[in-house]
C-alpha cells in the first residue's frame, strides 16, 4: 500500500476518505471529535503540498436515504475550526452540483461532501456509485482506518477507477502499529479481551491463540467462560450456546501453551442498575438472584500479575459494566496496570477508549485506535478490504 508522501499533490483534487461518523447530543452537538482531529495531519499535509481538498465521509446509519439529523454540516464546522480555513459543505456527494464546485476549486481550498450513506450505492458498493466519486479527484487518499473493514463504494470500490490510490497517515499509522503488536512483538505479548458477548469476540479469541502468550478475559463474555468452567452465575448474562465453545478455547489455549486468566472474584448486583445493592464474591459462590456486573479486587490483582511482565498488550473490551460507578472500578483498574506496564500498549473500540480517557489515561497509552469493528477484524486476522484494495492499487 503506497502512502500520500508517494504522489504529488500540488494542485490536485485529492478525495480524502474519512471516517468522520462521529457522536452527537440531541442538538447535533459533537460529543467527542477525535476521529476529526485524527485525521488533521493528513489533511494539513496536503494543503501545505497545494492541493484541492476533497474530504468525504458518512455518518451513522441512515439506511440510503437523506436524513437531515445525520448531515455532516456539524463536522464541516467543527473541521473548519479545527483546519483554521473554511470548509465547504457540499449539498450532495455526487451529481452536477458537486462538480462544478470541485472544478471551481483553488489549490488549499477545503470541500466536504455530503452523508455518502445517504445513498444505498455506498454501501453495495455499487460501481458506478464508485466511478462518480472517482471522477471527482485525481488522487484518493483511504485515511478512514474505523470504515476500512467495510467494503464500501468510497472504501474499497473507488480504487479502481482513481488515477492514483494511496493511504494516508492515520490508516497507515492504525496498520504499523497493529503489525507491531501482533505479527512481530516483543514478548511476552498479552491480551486483554472484554466486553458483553463471547459472540461478538470468539473468533478474534480464536485468532489470537495463533499469536499471543497470555489471554485475560474479563467482562460480561466471561460469565459464559466460567460456566464453562463449573461456575454457577446466578442471574448473570451467559451465552449458553457458546458455552462449549469457549470451553474449546480454553482447551485450544492449554494445547497451545498461551495461559488463560479468568476472573476469580466478581461485583454482584441484585438488579442492573447503578443504584443496585452489591457485593464482592468469589466467582464460585456467586448467588442465585445475583448478576456480575465487574470483575472484583482479586481479579484485578491477579490481572495486575499476569501483566507485569509483558512487552507487549493489546486491549479490547472493558472489564465491567464501567458506564455505572458502582461497576467502573475493574475497568479503570484494568486502565492503570496498561498504563503502568513497561509494554507497548495498544487499546482499540469504542468502550475502551472512553474508559481510557475516563481514568484520564491517555497520555500513558502508546496506541489508541480509531477503529472499532476495524480493529476487532484485524484482532478476528481479517484482511480489510479498505486495505486489500490499496495494496491492489499497487503501481497504477
Ligand atoms: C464505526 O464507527 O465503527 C465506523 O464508522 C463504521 O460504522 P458502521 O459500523 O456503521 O459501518
Amino acid at each position: 500500500m503506497k502512502n500520500i508522501k508517494e504522489v504529488a499533490l500540488s494542485g490536485r483534487r485529492v478525495f480524502f476518505r474519512v471516517d468522520f461518523n462521529v457522536p452527537l447530543d440531541e442538538g447535533q452537538k459533537i460529543t467527542d471529535d477525535s476521529r476529526i482531529r485524527a485525521v488533521l495531519p493528513t489533511l494539513q499535509y496536503a494543503l501545505a503540498s497545494g492541493a484541492k481538498v476533497i474530504v468525504a465521509s458518512h455518518l451513522g446509519r441512515p439506511e440510503g436515504k437523506k436524513n437531515p439529523k445525520m448531515s455532516l454540516l456539524p463536522v464541516a464546522q467543527r473541521l473548519g475550526e479545527l483546519l483554521e480555513k473554511p470548509v465547504r459543505l457540499a449539498g450532495d456527494c455526487i451529481g452536477p452540483e458537486v462538480k462544478k464546485l470541485v472544478q471551481d476549486m483553488q489549490a488549499g481550498d477545503v470541500v466536504m461532501l455530503e452523508n455518502l450513506r445517504f445513498y444505498p450505492q455506498e454501501q453495495k458498493n455499487d460501481p458506478s456509485f464508485a466511478e462518480k466519486l472517482a471522477e471527482l479527484c485525481d488522487v484518493y487518499v483511504n485515511d478512514a482506518f474505523a470504515v476500512s473493514h467495510r467494503a464500501d463504494a468510497s472504501v474499497a470500490g473507488i480504487v479502481k477507477f482513481a488515477p492514483r490510490s494511496v493511504s494516508g497517515f492515520l490508516l497507515q499509522r492504525e496498520m504499523d502499529y497493529f503489525h507491531k503488536a501482533m505479527t512481530d512483538p516483543r514478548r511476552p505479548l498479552v491480551a486483554i479481551v472484554g466486553g458483553a458477548k463471547v459472540s461478538d469476540k470468539l473468533r478474534a479469541l480464536e485468532n489470537m491463540l495463533q499469536h499471543v502468550d497470555k489471554i485475560i478475559i474479563g467482562g460480561a463474555m466471561a460469565n459464559t467462560f466460567l460456566k464453562g468452567q463449573g461456575c454457577f452465575l446466578g442471574k448473570s448474562r451467559v451465552e449458553e450456546d457458546l458455552v462449549e465453545a469457549s470451553a474449546a478455547v480454553i482447551r485450544a489455549a492449554a494445547e497451545k501453551g498461551v495461559t488463560v486468566y479468568l476472573p476469580v472474584d466478581a461485583v454482584v448486583a441484585d438488579r442492573f442498575d447503578p443504584g443496585a445493592a452489591t457485593k464482592i464474591v468469589p466467582v464460585h459462590e456467586i448467588p442465585a438472584d445475583w448478576m456480575v456486573m465487574d470483575i472484583g479486587p482479586a481479579s484485578s490483582i491477579l490481572f495486575a500479575e499476569a501483566l507485569s511482565n509483558a512487552k507487549t498488550i493489546v486491549w479490547n473490551g472493558p472489564m465491567g459494566v464501567f458506564e455505572m460507578d458502582a461497576f467502573s472500578r475493574g475497568t479503570l483498574a484494568m486502565v492503570t496496570h496498561v498504563a503502568n506496564a513497561y509494554a507497548l500498549t495498544i487499546v482499540g473500540g469504542g468502550d475502551t477508549d472512553a474508559a481510557v480517557h475516563m481514568a484520564k489515561e491517555a497520555q500513558r497509552i502508546t496506541y489508541i485506535s480509531t477503529g472499532g469493528g476495524a480493529f476487532l477484524a484485524l484482532l478476528e486476522g481479517k484482511q480489510l478490504p479498505g486495505v486489500a484494495a490499496l495494496d491492489e492499487a499497487g503501481e497504477k
